[in-house]
């Protein structure tokens, strides 16, 4: 889809749908008052009737509104004005996606920009329809024999912006399409299949963008992390038929002096849960287990895209997690990269085990911060549901960015703790420690091991477990945390300059 700015008179535009607000007390905003007093207040003589009410995410498709030289006018319900919070901002303009999709409209220009939305600018409001109006886009049919025949008709979306906002909306437009273009990616990655996303899969996808987008790729193979020594990522591998990779992109945005922020994406292309094999129920999902290295590439994607004056590394160890006649067995002890040895109690929990030496290899980066995003515990799902993602940190400061950068994007992040107290769960009486803690408190053992092979720089860990994807009648994957990321990166970006 194709996005503009748009800032002339709603009477005075031609395209196929006009769409603009009404609020719960049937108060028209201003577009919605230019468009009625040009048609002779056709628009409050329908809402006096009671077609329209306001009511939050309600909408009326109106067609050949007197004088207006658009083909239609959509009202959209907003709800009460004290109320506009982003969330509700955020439904409306979904409601307005869903309910134009199903007309086929090729074009349409949006007015809910100028709701007037509790403490947020013109230039928040034309981000978040941008990335609304993407995500509700979004299709995938490349595994389907014949094209879908309901996809996206929509071509062309022009968002207003007065013309004293026009600058930041511009910019804002400007990101959002990148970051649409970034989770599409990753959101493509996720949905496909694991037969076809392997870790060979992955590689390739890394070398092909590195080339449409300029970066630089190297891929460890097998023998690579042998002579490293990367007991922990191969004794995951082990089990598996096709080959693991450690992929490593990086994006050089500033002075090659300047220290780059490191993303560790997991990669487990499929997770059976090994000899600890998990329950069939719903395992088709686990080809969603490397939606942390989808995110990884996304967000380079949009980075590289943006132009972010920033350096970026990706790191992404990728391998399937199967049963086998050779895989890991309970109790069976590996040396990690570290040269720390684990006891891999749990050969389920087999995505701290591969980041554990990506984390590790990270130090030869030198890293200003290293993040690592991971599908990790089924635990951050029972913790924070599919709201936010768990967000682990050993320092306050790259905790409280990560925070902001996902309020700002509405792709939340919530923070859990990392006291020490919680680091005794992992004591092995066979190695310097094991792989799992008990049940209480999944998220933050799980967490709590990777601390201990993120001593030497500033890090943070986002279990993206409960937001990566949908289950259900809208099973697919949801792009996060590309926004937050992404807006992460802008951010130090932009404050480097100064
Ligand atoms: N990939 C899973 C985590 C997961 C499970 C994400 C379900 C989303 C939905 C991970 O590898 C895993 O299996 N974790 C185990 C850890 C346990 C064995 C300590 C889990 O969460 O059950
Ligand atoms: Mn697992
Ligand atoms: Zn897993």
């Amino acid at each position: 889809m194709e996005f503009s700015i748009n800032s002339t008179g709603p009477e005075k535009s031609r395209g196929a749908c006009l769409i603009v607000g009404v609020l719960q007390s049937r108060e028209l905003t201003a577009a919605g008052n230019a468009i009625d007093r040009a048609s002779g207040g056709y628009l409050r003589a329908i809402m006096a009737r009671g077609d329209m009410d306001g009511k939050l995410g309600a909408t009326l498709m109106l067609h050949n509104v007197p004088n207006i030289a658009a083909e239609r006018v959509m009202l959209v319900g907003l709800g009460s004005a004290d109320e506009l919070d982003d969330r509700r901002y955020r439904g409306a303009t979904r409601a307005a996606m869903h309910a134009l999709a199903a007309t086929g409209t090729a074009g349409a220009l949006s007015w809910l920009t100028e709701a007037p939305v509790r403490r947020r600018d013109g230039a928040w409001k034309v981000m978040h329809a941008a990335a609304i109006a993407a995500d509700s886009d979004y299709r995938f049919t490349r595994m389907k024999s014949k094209a879908d025949d309901c996809a996206g008709a929509l071509k062309k979306l022009e968002l207003h912006a007065g013309e004293r906002a026009l600058d930041g909306a511009r910019k804002a437009l400007r990101q959002a399409a990148a970051v649409a273009h970034g989770a599409a990616l990753t959101k493509d990655l996720g949905n496909l299949p694991s037969n076809v996303c392997t870790p060979s899969y992955l590689a390739a996808e890394a070398r092909a963008l590195a080339k449409s987008h300029k970066l630089t790729v190297q891929v460890l193979e097998k023998k690579d992390m042998e002579k490293l020594g990367m007991g922990a990522l191969l004794a995951v591998a082990q089990g598996s038929a096709e080959p693991p990779k450690l992929i490593s992109l990086q994006y050089r945005g500033a002075a090659k002096s300047q220290a780059p922020v490191v993303l560790v994406g997991k990669g487990v292309t499929f997770d059976t849960g090994g000899i600890s094999l998990k329950p069939p129920a719903e395992m088709d999902e686990m080809k969603y287990d490397m939606c942390g290295a989808a995110s990884v590439l996304g967000t380079l994607r949009a980075v590289a895209e943006l132009k972010l004056r920033i350096n970026v590394v990706g790191l992404i160890p990728t391998t399937e997690n199967m049963p086998g006649g050779r895989a890991i067995k309970p109790g069976d002890v590996v040396k990690t990269l570290s040269g720390q040895t684990v006891e891999i109690l749990n050969t389920d929990a087999e995505g701290r085990l591969i980041l554990c030496d990506a984390l590790t290899y990270a130090e030869r980066f030198k890293p200003a911060a290293v993040i690592d995003i991971a599908t990790l515990t089924g635990a951050c799902v029972i913790a924070l549901g599919h709201v936010a993602a768990g967000l682990f940190a050993n320092d306050d400061a790259l905790a409280r960015e990560l925070l902001a950068a996902g309020e700002t994007t509405f792709d939340r992040a919530w923070h859990m703790p990392l006291w020490e107290d919680y680091q005794d769960s992992l004591g092995s009486n066979f190695a310097d420690f094991a792989n799992i803690g008990g049940r209480p408190a999944g998220s933050i053992t799980a967490a709590c091991y990777l601390s201990r092979f993120t001593k030497n720089y500033k890090w943070a860990h986002l279990d993206i477990a409960g937001v990566a994807w949908k289950s259900g009648k809208e099973k697919g994957a949801t792009g996060r945390p590309v926004p937050l990321l992404t807006q992460f990166l802008a951010n130090r970006a932009a404050n480097h300059r100064r």
